[in-house]
Order: C-alpha cells, then structure tokens, then sequence
C-alpha cells in the first residue's frame, strides 16, 4: 500500500534543503517505492498562507500521512508577531497534535569531517551517540503557565515541568529498545538531586530497567552530563532525558561533530509514524543562496526510511552514499576544509543522487 508523506518545508533554507531531500524520493519513487508526496506550509510560511503556523489544511494533512519531512522554522519577520503565531508554534503544535513524545537525536562523527569538530580529534573520533529526548511533556507543555501580576503589583512568568508516570514510562521504553539495538547502554539525565519530577523520573527508570537486564542503566545529574558531553563524550551509547534538557544537550552534542548541518532527527509516536527533519534552523541569514547543507535533511530521509517506511536497506543506501560524497571530497560551506571542493545545495544534492544512482 502506498504510503503518504507530507512534505514541510517551512522557512528560511528549509525549502532549498527539503528540495534536495524530495529528489531523492523521487528517485526511489521512480525505483519502485510506493510513497505520494503532497506538500504544505508550516511555520511562517503558515501563517503567511493562512494566518497561523499551523494551518487547518496543514494539520490536516500531517494527520492522514504516514510519515512527514519538514524543513525548518522561523524568521526575523515573525518575530514580533504574537506568541501563538510565531513560527516556532507550528512545530510545538505538530509534535503535540501528532503525539510525537520520542525524539530521535543521533550525533555521528563522519570520519572525513573529524577535523571540523571543536574539541580534539581522539575526543570525538568514532563519536556514534543517540540523544532521545521526550518532546510533548515537560516545561514545554506544562500547565498553568503565563506572566501574571502578584497582589504587590510586580510581574512574575511561571511554567510548570510536570511528568506523568506513563509519560516517563513510553519514553523509557524507547530508549531502552533503542539502546538494545545498539550498544545496549542507557544513561538517563535528570536533576534529581532537586526536582521532585527527577525523582519520579529515576524511580520509573530503575523500575522499568528491570525489564531490560541486557542494557546498562546509568543515571546522571543534568550539570554533568553537560560536563561529560564535552569531556569525553564516548562515555555514552544512548541517553535519554526530558524536553528541555534534550533541546539544551542536543545542540551541544551536535556541535560535538562539528557541524550541525549534517545532523538529521526522527519524532515519533507510539506507532512510529514520525515527522524527520534536520536539527539546525531556518538559518534566514543564507536563505535562498544556495550555500545551505542538505544533508541533514537527505538523512533525515534515511531515518524516515528505516523508522516509518520499514525500508533499513534504502536508509543504508542513502547513509553510504553520503559518505561517499564526503570520500570525494565536496563539502558545503559549513564543512568546507582544506584540500576539499566547495559545493552549493544543489550541486550537494544531485552528488548524494548520481552516488545513489551509480
Ligand atoms: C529544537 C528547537 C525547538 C525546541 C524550538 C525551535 C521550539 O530548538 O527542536 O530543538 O526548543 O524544541
Ligand atoms: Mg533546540
């Protein structure tokens, strides 16, 4: 059967970069695969199209599709806008409306770009980590929240950082499945030692580990763990953690690779439908120049593969033939080094299709 994917692409690079991603499921589509592609805005470009973020035809159609690619959101000129119309409110909304709890964060260090990480190569050589942060919980989506007036007459902003015991419960069980298929060691990050919620969070996941004796389960305070990411980072297999700390350690592992551009991302529900995308921004600063990276997208399409469209040898494919490009030495902007052949988007792109191709 033929399965939908919604198609994304946002803001700022998100449509150049989602461009060259869509090529190579044409490609595939051309090969045989079974897939519609059908696109919609999101972001600023939804509320330039429709007034909101996150448009009702949008919404609509991420709910009837099987898996979707989304760019990236965001823009100077939504900035003043209100909160609920701010870009970054459509991607809230899709992770929320879809039940996108299990967030899929790899930082692999490609070998041909480990001159481009900031810390010293024997650090981050070989670096494989997965980051699995909840992402419809938390600080993000607790109530009540808002900026209210105190009886004194000053102002005070308040949110609350709630975790229910199922909700600790599915994350856990992910991200122990996904530490037994790789090097079946989990650390869970909490802040324990002063959160009540942490508490809670450590509880269920030394109960839950139970039920997992193969992996090894490490618990590890938050301020650590960030410490640890940037000391030694190969210390870690997978970690999992909550919504706002995975945003914060994400991007500090990412740029542990030393460049954001090549990093992809799976959202996903207890189905495995999944929304993929690449973990940097909208980057509106080189929007439309034909500069951005889009291989953090075109792997992001590898994820899709292996996680939504049971399709691993495809992913495999797309994830070889990556390397190989970066064996030939082209690189974006972002990755450029010495000895290497600079490269645009597309010119990235259409590399990534004739390796595929060959
Ligand atoms: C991310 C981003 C988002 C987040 C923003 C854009 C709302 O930083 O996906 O990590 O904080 O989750
Ligand atoms: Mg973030």
């Amino acid at each position: 059967m033929s399965k939908r994917i919604a198609i994304l692409p946002g803001d700022g690079i998100g449509i150049e970069i989602v461009a060259e991603a869509v090529k190579v499921l044409d490609h595939f589509q051309r090969q045989g695969l079974e897939i519609e592609m059908l696109e919609a805005p999101v972001g600023g470009a939804g509320y330039d199209a429709a007034g909101k973020p996150l448009p009702d035809e949008t919404l609509e159609l991420v709910k009837s599709s099987d898996a979707i690619l989304l760019g990236a959101v965001g823009g100077p000129q939504y900035e003043g806008l209100p909160r609920e119309l701010r870009p970054e409110k459509g991607l809230l909304g899709l992770r929320s409306e879809l039940s996108l709890f299990a967030n899929l964060r790899p930082a692999i260090l490609y070998p041909q770009l480990a001159d481009a990480s900031s810390l010293k190569a024997d650090v981050v050589s070989g670096l494989d980590i997965m980051i699995v942060r909840e992402l419809t919980g938390g600080i993000y989506f607790g109530e009540p929240r808002g900026i209210r007036r105190r009886p004194d007459g000053q102002r005070e902003g308040f949110n609350t950082l709630v975790y229910s015991e199922p909700e600790i419960e599915r994350i856990a069980r992910v991200a122990f499945g996904i530490a037994l298929k790789r090097g079946k060691r989990l650390c869970s990050v909490d802040k324990a030692n002063v959160l009540e919620v942490s508490e809670l969070w450590r509880e269920v996941f030394t109960r839950m580990g139970a039920h997992f004796p193969e992996v090894q389960l490490s618990h590890m305070y938050v301020d650590n763990a960030a410490m640890q990411l940037v000391r030694w980072p190969k210390q870690f297999d997978v970690i999992v953690t909550k919504n706002m700390f995975g945003d914060i350690l994400s991007d500090a592992a990412a740029m542990l690779t030393g460049s954001i551009g090549m990093l992809p991302s799976a959202s996903l529900d207890q189905n495995s439908k999944g929304m993929y995308e690449p973990i940097h921004g909208s980057a509106p600063d080189i929007a439309g120049q034909d500069v951005a990276n889009p291989l953090a997208t075109i792997l992001s399409v590898a994820m899709m593969l292996r996680y939504s469209l049971d399709q691993a040898e495809l992913a495999a494919n797309i994830e070889q033939a990556v390397g190989r490009v970066l064996d030939k030495g082209l690189r974006t902007p972002d990755i450029m080094a010495e000895g290497c052949r600079e490269v645009g988007t597309a010119e990235m792109g259409e590399a990534v299709l004739a390796e595929l191709s060959a």
